[in-house]
């Protein structure tokens, strides 16, 4: 990668990973983009520029201005909305895939697209979710991130385009909050630890999900785009985690930093029915064995800085 456009750089991941990227690859070769203008305070020095991913003339006059070599796509609905509004999703998530893609055969680019757990169905297995296994979600998230895999794999074959992805776990971070997501409690808790002491959990006591820090996927994105051609089986898409962990898990964690911290369940049937369709661990084997594959925070070290970050972020904010 030298000269790399971002889909959905204002989301969850895009606005922590254009600013590592452009540490990585210069300001300048990274062309940030979304769907609408960035505030004051998300702007990072370097190139910015509106693009509607199901736009596919926008996309392409984009990528061809500033002559990239590799997309990241990562704007998409996430599973909760998605299934709220599942046409929308469809138009969006597909259709903005479909045009990236596109572009990236057009264009001879690299292209990342992130799949995710919600890949996965009920019928999967739910410990150590094999690489290759039964994939039949019941979700129209999941339905997107198969027929995505899918897509991704038929450009590899048919055109040669050079695409990659990992199934992400829900993704914690304290800079940019994910946005409907039915993995976004875990993430809501640190936020309430801090502000209130207490957070009611929409998800219930017990239910087991993968879990990944921001700085884990970051490097993981990078790490898969850097990686050997020739080495990559799999491509689309490879199974990534850093912790299987319940609310009560990190409840307890918290609970090591701020011991008044408490707890309860108000379950929100629709995110519960799709987090219990999901796995509960993921085997990274694959990912290991082919790129490297490696998650540095435990629950322990990402909840230490977790609440070291947002609390300065929070103090930031007050002064
Ligand atoms: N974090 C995502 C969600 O909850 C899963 O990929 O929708």
């Amino acid at each position: 990668m030298k000269k790399i456009l971002v889909t959905g750089a204002l989301g969850q991941i895009g606005s922590e990973l254009v600013v590592k990227m452009r540490e990585i690859y210069g300001a300048e070769n990274v062309v940030a983009t979304d769907i609408r203008p960035h505030e004051t305070d998300e702007y990072q020095p370097g190139p910015y520029e509106i693009v509607d991913v199901t736009d596919a003339k926008g996309m392409f006059e984009v990528a061809k201005k500033y002559q990239v070599d590799a997309i990241i796509h990562l704007a998409a609905l996430l599973s909760a909305t998605a299934e709220a509004k599942p046409l929308l999703a469809w138009n969006l998530n597909m259709g903005g895939l479909v045009n990236a893609l596109e572009v990236a055969r057009e264009l001879r680019c690299q292209l990342f697209s992130p799949s995710s757990i919600g890949a996965f169905g009920p019928s999967t297995p739910k410990e150590r979710t094999p690489q290759d296994t039964i994939q039949r979600p019941t979700t129209m998230y999941g339905v997107n991130k198969v027929a995505g895999e899918l897509l991704c794999d038929y450009y590899y074959h048919k055109f040669g385009v050079d695409t990659r992805g990992v199934r992400f776990p829900g993704l914690i971070s304290y800079v940019t909050p994910p946005g409907g997501g039915t993995t976004d409690y875990a993430v809501e808790i640190y936020y309430e630890a801090i502000r209130r002491g207490r957070y009611t959990s929409y998800i219930a006591e017990g239910t087991y999900l993968d879990m990944m820090y921001m700085p884990d996927a970051l490097q993981a994105v990078i790490s898969l785009m850097e990686a050997d051609s020739s080495k990559l089986i799999h491509r689309n898409a490879f199974n990534v985690t850093a912790m299987s962990v319940a609310p009560e898990d990190i409840a307890a964690a918290i609970k090591r930093h701020i011991p008044e911290f408490e707890l309860d369940f108000d379950v929100d049937p629709v995110r519960q029915e799709i987090a219990e369709s999901w796995p509960d661990s993921l085997d990274t084997s694959a990912a290991k064995a082919e790129w490297g594959f490696q998650a540095t925070y435990d629950l322990e070290k990402m909840t230490a800085d977790m609440l070291a970050k947002l609390r300065s972020k929070m103090l930031e904010k007050v002064n």
